[in-house]
């Protein structure tokens, strides 16, 4: 399937090198609305350039347009890529208020299109092992999840010496602007509703608790760093998702029920392990097996690329997904409103404040199929 680009930074530089592993999509341009960037990273990869949005939309052949643009610009991007006809593969969130994703999902529906928001890790062997475990009911019924997103002390880090393979530098800026929620809870929030249904409320907190953050240069907004969560699902579990980039890196999930807990140490990480702990009495005691069973991974070893900081994540594989489902005349897995779910959760908790606050949350999905090799 005919693919273009629109945003040539850096994560550009990470779909590029996993669309590799994925021939079925043929990358035809890439747009940037910084014309030399755009120029630069298409001479890097042998790619041709799109002088213009119009003149990339203009282009019959390409069925799906990836927004790779920074978070403010992913609404008036894909709302004009869905207007002239294409499907989206959005990087996440979709939009920065929920009514901008409504509409997106809205106008996407109205023309028969599909708009589908990153991250895709829920395709990845871990969530999809980790769904057939709980789905299995190998600890029984599930009453709560614990997730942490923690990246640790970002700001202090030597961040202005990352760069991609392109040599984009990593953007400092979105990281503190758009604060850590928005950048990152999305990777866990995809998960726990596939696993558990809709949501029906999100009870968080959020702040901004390092405000003098030493950038080279001025920040225009302040995200919260972080962020607390509980959320509630339809279905009675209720999980507590921590976000911030304080206290060290820890992408950690442990599912806890009737019979065990199951985990996963990085949930960034497409292939780590899946591990469970059963409990058991003695006695008079309760005990938690302290011999880990691992459990094996569902699907079969997919080539990957290897890259740093961004663990081993096949970006492609969202897009992959669309495509097929487009061909299959079928939603994707990542459905527009399962994706338009997912974002809501993000801005609920990312908007909470220091207050707090309790969201009622008002999008919801049909369940989503596992992949046919998870099932
Ligand atoms: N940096 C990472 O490690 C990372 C990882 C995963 C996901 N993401 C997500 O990917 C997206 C892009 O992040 P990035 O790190 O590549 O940012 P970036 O700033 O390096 O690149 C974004 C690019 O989009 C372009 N752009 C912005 N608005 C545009 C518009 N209206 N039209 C055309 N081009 C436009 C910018 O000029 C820039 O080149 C964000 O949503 C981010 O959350 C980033």
């Amino acid at each position: 399937m005919d693919i273009a680009i629109i945003g040539c930074g850096f994560v550009a530089d990470y779909y590029l090198a996993t669309l590799q592993l994925h021939p079925e999509l043929k990358v035809l341009g890439v747009m940037d609305r910084n014309t030399e960037r755009a120029e630069h990273f298409a001479s890097f990869h042998g790619l041709e350039v799109y002088p213009s949005i119009d003149a990339l939309l203009a282009d019959q052949r390409i069925q799906i347009v990836v927004n790779l643009t920074n978070p403010d610009s992913h609404y008036e991007v894909s709302k004009v890529c869905l207007e002239s006809g294409k499907h989206v593969y959005s990087e996440k969130p979709l939009a920065m208020s929920f009514d901008d994703a409504n509409e997106l999902v809205e106008i996407a529906e109205k023309k028969d299109l599909q708009i589908v928001g990153a991250p895709c890790s829920l395709l990845g062997e871990s969530a999809q092992t980790l769904w057939k475990a709980i789905r299995d009911k190998e600890i029984g019924d599930v009453y709560t999840v614990y997730a942490e997103m923690d990246d640790g002390l970002v700001h202090r880090m030597p961040y202005r010496k990352w760069f991609s393979a392109s040599g984009i530098p990593w953007p400092a800026h979105d990281e503190f602007e758009v604060g850590c929620t928005l950048e990152h809870a999305g990777y866990v929030l995809s998960w726990l509703p596939a696993f558990f249904g809709p949501a029906v409320s999100v009870t968080a907190f959020s702040s901004e608790q390092i405000k003098d953050k030493e950038t080279d240069f001025p920040l225009v907004k302040h995200g919260p760093d972080l962020s607390v969560a509980c959320i509630k699902f339809k279905s009675g579990v209720v999980a507590r998702l921590s976000c911030s980039i304080i206290a060290p890196h820890d992408h950690s999930l442990r599912v806890f029920g009737q019979k065990g807990i199951l985990f996963v140490d990085d949930t960034w990480h497409y292939r780590s392990k899946v591990y469970m702990r059963s409990l058991f009495n003695i006695r008079r005691r309760m005990i938690i097996n302290p011999f880990k069973k691992k459990i094996k991974l569902l699907g079969k070893q997919r080539a990957k690329i290897k890259f740093g900081g961004s663990q081993s994540m096949d970006f492609s594989l969202g897009i992959v997904e669309l495509a097929s489902s487009i061909q299959e005349k079928r939603l994707s897995r990542l459905s527009p409103q399962f994706s338009l779910h997912v974002t809501e959760l993000a801005l609920a908790i990312h908007n909470a404040g220091v207050d707090g606050s309790c969201y009622r949350v008002q999008s919801s999905f049909d369940p989503i199929d596992p992949m046919e090799w998870a099932i």
